[in-house]
């Protein structure tokens, strides 16, 4: 039986999720960020994390042959950060203030958490690319601090 694309989005879109901006350079140096909720944490030892880009986008290709990359998990306070780097654009990184990692990749001050990456490994799935990432250096809000979430095609907070 043919899947439903609609229902099956319907249906996984009931896992909420955090949000998060991955962020690399192209073999241009030029930046690359794309808003992405498939992030996950996926060994202690090695501190391996995963997120998982699809092959259709403009980005795809930097983060396929890129060495190092950077995740920042956002805050509620974020979410026109996520907004502007969920759509394809040439101007994504216009007005967006941002610093650099000590891998070079793009960081973004009042992120809730942010990952420092050197790329561990890449595994087909499907029409998207597995990207796992080895955990290099890390920063996290200390005290109270609120993510962005997702939940069901749309944001979320924490009540
Ligand atoms: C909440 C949310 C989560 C997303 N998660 C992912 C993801 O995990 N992987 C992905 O490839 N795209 C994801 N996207 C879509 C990308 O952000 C979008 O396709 C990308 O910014 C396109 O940019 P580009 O064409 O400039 O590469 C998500 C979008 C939203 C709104």
């Amino acid at each position: 039986m043919a899947m439903d694309q609609r229902e099956y989005r319907n249906a996984v879109g009931c896992f909420a999720t955090g949000v998060t901006i991955v962020t690399t350079l192209d073999h241009d140096g030029e930046k690359i960020g794309i808003t992405a909720n498939s992030f996950s944490s996926l060994s202690l030892d090695p501190p391996l994390v995963l997120f998982c880009v699809d092959a259709k986008i403009n980005s795809f290709e930097a983060f396929e042959s890129c060495r190092h990359f950077n995740i920042n998990v956002l805050g509620e306070d974020q979410m026109d950060m996520s907004n502007n780097f969920a759509r394809s654009s040439e101007d994504k990184w216009d007005g967006v203030e941002h610093g650099y990692g000590e891998n070079g990749c793009p960081v973004f001050d009042g992120s809730v958490a942010v990952l420092e990456c050197d790329k561990h490994a890449m595994y087909e799935g499907g029409d998207h690319l597995i990207m796992v990432g080895e955990v290099k250096k890390m920063t996290y809000q200390q005290g109270e601090s609120r993510p962005l979430l997702y939940f069901k095609g749309g944001y979320a907070k924490l009540a």
